[in-house]
């Protein structure tokens, strides 16, 4: 369903991404870990379509989206959920729901955001509020939103637990699981490994941009589940 190949990245001369290659068939999800630096929101970006790769390609279900751009990909149904949430803290949680979808024919917005407030009670409750007085884990929240308001197809997930409590973060694995089940492919990171690998089917772990190990995400050098570890 998602096919990524050959994936090489850079900014001026720093080579973020070297050479990474994976598939993904819908409802499976992908962890990406490794330290920072290692070209893992790079690898993110240049899926959404944000860091131009200067080689590789992307295919989406059968098309090759590698060169189309980024608000394109979003209504072909890649979903970004990106590092720091980046709502707009100015606008209500509504209108931060409706720019996510924007590119999406309004005849569907409603039904939509009824699909976002059955995953996010909490969202349709604050609708009106203004996104900056939500807490870190609300926010994260209305970015999970934003994305969902695409019905993607695949989701990315940058630093998904960044500065949030063990409990909300128990929240958000729970809304990933219940994607998984609609049969939208993940493709996650968070700093906390252990949870991106148990979470995950399979796995990549980067490290200065080149594959250091992929395989099934049970046996990641990184997994505490691993042998290895
Ligand atoms: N906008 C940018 N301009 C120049 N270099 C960048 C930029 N973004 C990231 N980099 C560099 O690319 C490499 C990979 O970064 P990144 O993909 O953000 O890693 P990670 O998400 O794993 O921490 C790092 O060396 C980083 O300094
Ligand atoms: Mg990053």
């Amino acid at each position: 369903m998602l096919d990524v190949q050959h994936m090489i990245s850079r900014y001026g001369p720093v080579t973020a991404l070297h050479d990474a290659s994976f598939t993904l068939e819908g409802g499976e999800a992908l962890a990406l870990v490794g330290t920072n630096g290692a070209g893992k929101t790079t690898l993110v970006m240049s899926i959404a379509g944000h860091v131009i790769p200067e080689s590789g390609h992307v295919i989406l279900d059968n098309e090759n989206i590698t060169e189309i751009p980024s608000h394109i990909r979003a209504r072909r149904g890649i979903g970004l959920v990106p590092e720091g949430r980046r709502v707009f803290p100015d606008l209500t949680v509504k209108e931060n729901l409706i720019t996510g979808g924007y590119v999406l024919p309004r005849s569907s917005e409603q039904q939509r955001l009824n699909d976002v407030y059955d995953i996010f009670p909490r969202l349709h409750e604050r609708a009106n509020q203004l996104a900056g007085s939500l807490s870190g884990g609300e926010q994260q929240m209305l970015a999970f939103g934003r994305a969902i308001m695409l019905n993607p197809k695949v989701m990315l997930i940058d630093e998904i637990s960044l500065g949030l409590m063990p409990k909300v973060i128990n929240e958000c694995y729970a809304v990933l699981e219940k994607l998984r089940e609609k049969n939208i492919s993940i493709i996650l990171v968070d700093q906390n490994s252990d949870a991106a690998l148990s979470f995950a089917d399979k796995a990549i772990w980067l490290e200065s941009g080149h594959v250091k190990w992929q395989g099934l995400a049970r046996d990641c050098p990184l997994s505490k589940g691993s042998a290895v570890y």
